[in-house]
């Protein structure tokens, strides 16, 4: 009998370190955050965006983590800067990734910021890129013989449009792309001050 209370004993100890060091210091770190100055929340059309971003599964092939050079060539890549915990204030459920089948999008809003290439990209990406392995969105679109007033209409390159027909874009593909658009984490981050340490304060000189 004392066995079993010292296996029960060392086991909820084991779980009570684990629990401590994976759920409560991470919480505690990262409660207080606050969104950066530059960052402005999702307005509703990019979150259906983003909701639809989630429904297609993009986020299994696609990070939004820029990571620090010591992991990967990221800024090289022209993925930007690293991010920081302020990056995703506003995103429930964050949408880190973790497959990089494609490239990190959490800037893509300002390497790519045309309306058109992402709309022809979702309708087909070998149209823009001969090799790509990623799939195409057609239920994204209509084809059709003409277009109603407002609605978009995708420029294809020729060999890619549907022969004597337009192609436009559905409600959920120019939300989708309007939320690609405002993936953009190139404000500046400062680093954070130094805990503390008097004497950093340079406004108090
Ligand atoms: C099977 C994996 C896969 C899935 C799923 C996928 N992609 Fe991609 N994506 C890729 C690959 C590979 C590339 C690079 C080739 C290219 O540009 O087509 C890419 C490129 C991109 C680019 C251009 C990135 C750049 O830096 O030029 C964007 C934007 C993009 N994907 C958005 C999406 C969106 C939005 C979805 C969901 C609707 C999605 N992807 C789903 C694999 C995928």
């Amino acid at each position: 009998m004392e066995n079993e209370a010292k296996l029960t004993a060392g086991a909820m100890t084991t779980f009570g370190i684990a629990v401590a060091a994976l759920v409560v210091l991470p919480y505690i770190q990262v409660s207080d955050v606050q969104p950066p100055d530059g960052l402005k929340p999702y307005t509703s059309a990019e979150t259906r965006g983003r909701d639809s971003y989630i429904a297609n599964g993009c986020v299994y092939c696609h990070t939004q983590q820029p990571r620090d050079r010591s992991f990967a060539p990221d800024a090289e890549r022209g993925w930007g800067r690293v991010t920081t915990p302020g990056d995703y204030y506003y995103d429930k459920p964050h949408l880190l990734g973790s497959m990089r089948t494609g490239p990190d999008l959490m800037n893509i809003g300002v390497r790519q910021p045309s309306m058109d290439w992402h709309l022809g990209h979702l309708y087909q990406p070998r149209a823009y890129v001969p090799d790509s392995i990623m799939p195409s969105y057609p239920y994204l679109f209509e084809i059709k013989d003409e277009a109603e007033d407002g609605e978009i209409i995708v420029r294809l390159p020729p060999k890619f449009a549907p022969e004597g027909k337009i192609v436009v874009a559905r409600p959920e593909a120019v939300d989708l792309v309007k939320y690609l658009q405002s993936l953009d984490r190139s404000y500046p981050i400062l680093p954070p001050d130094p805990q503390g340490v008097e004497g950093t304060d340079k406004a108090a000189e």
